[in-house]
């Protein structure tokens, strides 16, 4: 069975998210391993939690140890690894959380699928871009994978050999131009402002 299963009924349950104290959103950070997308993220999880404003970060590496332990990167595995976050992203929003999700997330169609799902629910879904160039990446690498992926040790590696499919509309762009990008994502949730 895929989709809904059947005998499987929706609850409505009895508290709105209006009796809520704080509104939740989705912020869905884009980009090549080595963009900088964790690092923009858990800087912005930080600003907001000492800012008393419910956050969470869900990085996409972090999450592979546990949630997703069981998926590779073949194009269908990470369509699920996207699928799932999302899934957790949106209850996260809906629970009045701010959710920074930080996915390589490569192709259009997950990401759109995502955006989607929130909508649907009446929730904000920010996509974010960071936009920082293969050769920047590449030199930069920090866990020394582009290395490897150019020596043929990493079959389908992001921008080596798997595709990355940049956003077609991104809400925000950021990259190794933008002066404090944390801060231009806080003044966004603070502020609606972008
Ligand atoms: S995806 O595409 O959204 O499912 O990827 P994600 O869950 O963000 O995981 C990316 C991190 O996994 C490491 N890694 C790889 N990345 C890309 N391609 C291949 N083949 C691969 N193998 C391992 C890599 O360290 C990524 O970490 P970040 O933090 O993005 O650098």
């Amino acid at each position: 069975i895929t989709g809904v299963a059947s005998n499987v009924v929706w609850h409505e349950t009895a508290v709105t998210r209006n009796d809520r104290p704080t509104r939740g959103m989705t912020l869905w950070l884009t980009g090549l391993s080595a963009s900088g997308k964790s690092t923009i993220a858990a800087e912005l999880e930080r600003r907001l939690v000492t800012a008393g404003r419910p956050a969470y970060l869900l990085d996409g590496d972090n999450l592979r140890h546990g949630l997703n332990n069981d998926l590779g990167f073949s194009a269908a595995d990470r369509a699920e690894n996207v699928r799932r976050v999302g899934e957790v992203a949106k209850l996260f929003a809906d629970a009045g959380i701010v959710a920074i999700a930080s996915l390589i997330s490569p192709y259009q169609a997950d990401r759109d699928q995502i955006r989607r799902a929130h909508e649907e629910a009446g929730l904000s879904f920010v996509e974010v871009f960071v936009d920082t160039p293969l050769e920047v990446c590449e030199s930069r690498d920090p866990k020394g994978l582009y290395a490897k992926a150019r020596k043929g040790e990493i079959s389908d590696f992001t921008g080596i050999n798997a595709p990355y499919e940049a956003p077609v509309s991104p809400d925000v762009v950021l990259g190794p131009a933008v002066d404090d990008p944390a801060g231009t994502l806080l003044r966004l949730v603070q502020h609606g402002a972008h």
